[in-house]
């Protein structure tokens, strides 16, 4: 049996995976029941002081349902830069810090990967991404150094005494075979779209020339998604009127259930139930009443997914559909992929301007670049291909595995650290 010398451990906004590296290679964990190459990074918390990651905290909240003692989290990641975000309160009364959430996390894929390989392993590599979503303006670089500090701690507390930094996209390059030249890795996830520019001058010697990213990704989309297509028929745009006929608007507190980790969020809050039956009883207000349906019937992680799966469709048909019926609950919407692409075009455009950065700051132009490699779940959005297969040329832009690329990456680097 070969011996792991650590692991390489991609924490996503929405996807987790962890890969062993032994002297010679590195290979991805199984995760889960059914061996996937990812689990989703989730929590799930309850006033029993259970604390689960990944499928089991989505198979626990499918039982448990909603609830104040119940607290699903997801996307995490995204508030990793937030200075004024100092974690949470545990349903059993606890300050959870930030890093003591992640580290809930990074147990569970330390769990999976030691039972896998036979080991208590010790050494990580953790990926990061360029910049960490809200490390940006005049502070960005003390805030992306703070999340960079949460994660670190986070390994530490789930039982790694040896831990290194990478960053993803750069990772994401280092499955690659030995091409001359520059290569490029376009990585884009579920909260950040990252670039890396490598000069390869011979197949020992690799350079980082440039590296940047832009707070855009999938999750965005669900959220873009949803306020084009979804939120009408939940009751979520229109105004309702008050006894005296005086309109108002959805309070801002309900509008959160456009996102995923907004919605879980609203779950555990007893503000939720209080907004809720403000808007039902105003006139008209029983349009809302299927939100209540959703987030108190325990349907709101399933609801939320639907949605998701809606906008996955699109990268491979022209039009879909969130179909989502429950009990008291019938949502049906039509999406279809052209209107998507008008809703999601500025943030496009932004993804866009930060390769063109990185080229910048790389030095040179489009032309130069031999090969880019497209990686992360949202790199299989059409409009996305079709603008990096403009810039560069279609036979330069490869696909490669969305979900396990930079996994195995911060594998292969553990080797170069640890080897
Ligand atoms: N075929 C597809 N078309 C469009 N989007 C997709 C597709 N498959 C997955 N996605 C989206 O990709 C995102 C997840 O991608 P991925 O797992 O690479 O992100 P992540 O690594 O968790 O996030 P990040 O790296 O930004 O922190 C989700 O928003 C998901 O909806
Ligand atoms: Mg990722």
């Amino acid at each position: 049996m070969k011996t792991p010398l650590a692991y390489g451990i991609d924490f996503g906004t929405s996807n987790s995976s962890i890969s062993v590296a032994y002297e010679d290679e590195a290979v991805l964990v199984p995760l889960g029941a059914d061996g996937d190459d990812v689990m989703p990074s989730i929590i799930y918390l309850d006033s029993t002081r259970q604390q689960l990651a990944g499928h089991a905290a989505v198979r626990q909240f499918l039982v448990a349902g909603s609830g104040t003692g119940v607290r699903l989290m997801s996307a995490v990641k995204s508030f990793l830069a937030d200075d004024s975000w100092h974690g949470t309160r545990a349903p059993w009364g606890s300050e959870l810090r930030p890093a003591d959430i992640v580290a809930v996390l990074f147990r569970e894929l330390k769990r999976q990967a030691d039972a896998y390989c036979g080991a208590d392993v010790k050494r990580a590599v953790l990926g990061h991404p360029v910049f960490f979503v809200g490390a940006e303006g005049k502070h960005w670089e003390r805030l992306n150094d703070l999340a960079k500090e949460r994660l670190k701690e986070a390994a530490k507390l789930a039982g790694f005494n040896e831990v290194s930094l990478v960053e993803e996209s750069t990772a994401a390059l280092a499955s690659e075979d030995y091409v001359p030249g520059i290569i490029m890795a376009l990585d884009f996830g579920g909260g950040t779209f990252d670039v890396s520019i490598m000069s390869t001058d011979n197949a020992e010697q690799r350079r980082v020339l440039a590296s940047r990213g832009v707070a855009v990704g999938g999750e965005r989309f669900n959220e873009l998604l949803f306020d084009g297509f979804v939120a009408e028929s939940l009751g979520l745009t229109r105004e309702y009127a008050n006894k005296f006929g005086k309109p108002l608007a959805v309070p801002e507190s309900l509008r959160k259930f456009r996102s995923l980790d907004g919605a879980l969020r609203m779950v555990s809050e007893q503000a939720t139930h209080d907004a809720l039956q403000f808007v039902i009883h105003l006139k008209g207000g029983q349009a809302i009443k299927v939100v209540d349906e959703i987030i108190y019937g325990g349907h709101t992680y399933a609801f939320h997914k639907e949605v998701e799966a809606a906008k996955i469709a699109l990268s491979t048909s022209a039009r879909s559909t969130v179909d989502f019926h429950r009990r008291h609950v019938d949502v049906k919407a039509s999406v279809d992929r052209k209107s998507f692409e008008l809703l999601i075009a500025p943030n496009l455009d932004r993804v866009e301007s930060a390769v063109d950065a990185a080229l910048t700051e790389a030095g040179i132009s489009a032309g130069d670049v031999n090969l880019v490699v497209r990686t992360g779940g949202s790199s299989q959005v059409p409009a996305f291909v079709s603008r990096m297969s403009s810039k560069f040329g279609a036979p330069k832009v490869e696909q490669r595995d969305a979900l396990a690329t930079v996994a195995l990456g911060l594998g292969l680097e553990a080797i170069g650290v640890w080897g």
